[in-house]
């Protein structure tokens, strides 16, 4: 009886140490049990657990969920630090990144020499359409006057802000990308949008299988029903018929001296070699680095421009600043061009403001660690995910006095000029990965508002108030809530 204690206790103690201890030098946080990691006994959202962890523990905090450890950032500094880190700058290797395509291809989640080459030829795109009065600009002018011409039909009538919104900043990545824009209600442009819906939640679903890996193995049938992997691949294959046909007719109009969007350049280096035996250019690689563009420049800026809609319908003594600065600046018909700018710095300390408050992506967007770390005075082990808390740095009192109220005034120096460089700020996330649609987004942002505001106003229903907090429906991405908004012409 003796030995069989003698051998459970050892049994017990090896199990420990091997299996269930959290080990040495590790962040504190959620360690959990193998396989199924912590999982919580709570009714609060993920959200507000990543909040009270950080209270509880500091700024580096982990929780292993499933088989997956992941370490949450939420010091402005730390932040910058890791996020220039090379060590930090991939993606995790999760299909609901990769599409389920073998290689990761595109921008937003390829890693190495391929995300590298892609991400340079991107950033080269967008600073050649979109300097000066290029297309770009004249492009996203002509999608700010039909939203303004698409909002005044809505005059006077409590609405929820229309889907035209939505529309205004699809066209201007499709400008961008293929150099056409769609009407409001064009069919083949309301057909693309729900097939980017069904990929988004499609791709979503497979993020259970990412955590608890183990369910890959689960039979094809069972998956098909469970994480829908068959209509993944419907919605894929629709997506690459699609733009194939986009494709087919930008390679028989290409003009080699004159390539006319970000589609002709690609195909251009598929002809003449991407200059790295490393990465190699295909059709395939084209669509889903265009499909990046769509998803992360999207609902990002039409979010931010709703947040913004709600926000001054709420503080209207905010709102009318912003427009008799607007009216000085801009005679009435005029649209904002970048040039303008500077002399709107209030408009800019508005939307900087709003960017601060929606916290767009509250826990930024997931990177990876592609080795052992120390960092912070902490192990980071390899394949740890990295996450930056945006939302708790936007609301760091070191930062921002009262974090919680809207005040463009602290973006203004006694002067009334904006103040650009501002500490606890990373709304666009910041080092190797930053978001790369930035100078767009801030363009989109200036243009498409000032239109708004030169030639409307906002206000809440007669009688009630809008709530500017965050969908609690939509996890991890911070949604304005659909309500109805009085837009009156002025
Ligand atoms: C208000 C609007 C926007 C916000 C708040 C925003 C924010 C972000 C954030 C936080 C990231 C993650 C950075 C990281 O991984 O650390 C990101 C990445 C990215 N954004 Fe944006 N974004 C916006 C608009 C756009 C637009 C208009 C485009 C382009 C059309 C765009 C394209 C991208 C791409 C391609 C990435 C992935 C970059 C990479 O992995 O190298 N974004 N964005």
């Amino acid at each position: 009886m003796l030995v069989e204690v003698v051998l459970a206790a050892a049994l017990a103690v090896l199990l420990w140490f091997a299996v269930f201890r959290k080990p040495e030098g590790l962040p504190p946080g959620r360690w959990g049990l193998p396989v199924i990691g912590y999982i919580p006994l709570t009714r609060k959202s993920m959200e507000e657990q990543i909040v009270d962890l950080h209270k509880k523990h500091g700024s580096i905090v982990i929780w292993r969920m499933g088989c997956q450890l992941m370490v949450f950032i939420s010091d402005y500094q730390q932040a910058k630090e890791a996020m220039a880190k090379s060590e930090f700058a991939n993606r995790p290797d999760w299909d609901m990144f990769t599409f389920l395509e073998e290689l990761p291809l595109g921008v937003g989640s390829s890693n190495g020499a391929h995300w590298h080459a892609n991400r340079r030829f991107t950033l080269r795109q967008l600073r050649d359409l979109g300097m000066g009065k290029s297309k770009l600009v004249t492009g996203v002018q002509e999608q700010a006057r039909k939203l303004v011409e698409r909002l005044k039909e809505q005059a006077n009538e409590p609405k929820p802000v229309p889907h035209a919104m939505k529309v205004a900043v699809v066209n201007v990545i499709w400008q961008m990308v293929a150099g056409k824009m769609f009407d409001m209600d064009d069919k083949r442009m309301k057909e693309f949008d729900k097939l980017l819906e069904d990929l988004n939640a499609a791709t979503f679903a497979l993020g259970v299988r990412d955590f608890f890996p183990g369910l890959k193995y689960l039979p094809k049938f069972v998956q098909n029903r469970v994480f829908g992997l068959d209509r993944l691949e419907e919605f894929k294959e629709k997506f690459f018929i699609y733009f194939d046909e986009l494709i087919q007719e930008h390679k028989a109009s290409l003009d080699p001296d004159n390539p006319g969007d970000l589609i002709d350049a690609y195909l251009l280096e598929m002809k003449e070699g991407s200059g790295s035996p490393d990465v190699v250019r295909s059709e395939r690689d084209l669509a889903l680095l265009t499909l990046d563009l769509f998803f992360a420049g999207s609902e990002t800026t039409t979010n931010t421009l709703t947040f913004m809609v709600q926000y001054l319908a709420m503080h209207p003594e905010i709102q009318t600043t912003m427009q008799r600065e607007i009216d000085e600046v801009l005679p009435k018909g005029t649209l904002a061009t970048l040039e303008d700018r500077a002399r709107l710095p209030y408009t800019e300390a508005v939307l900087h403001e709003v960017l601060r408050l929606s916290s767009l992506l509250p826990i930024g967007a997931q990177h990876s660690a592609t080795k052992d770390m120390h960092f912070g005075g902490y192990l980071i082990p390899k394949g740890s995910a990295i996450c930056t808390s945006a939302m708790l740095m936007h609301a760091d009192p070191r930062y921002w006095e009262k974090p919680e109220a809207l005040k463009p005034e602290r973006w203004l120096d006694e002067n009334g000029k904006f103040t650009t460089k501002k500490e606890g700020f990373l709304p666009f996330g910041s080092g190797k990965r930053v978001c790369l649609g930035e100078s767009l987004a801030r363009m989109e942002l200036l243009i498409f508002a000032t239109a708004m505001l030169q030639s409307l106003s906002f206000a809440p229903p007669k009688g009630s108030t809008l709530d500017v907090t965050a969908d609690p429906a939509v996890p991890m991405f911070h949604t304005p809530r659909k309500q109805d908004i009085c837009i009156t012409v002025r």
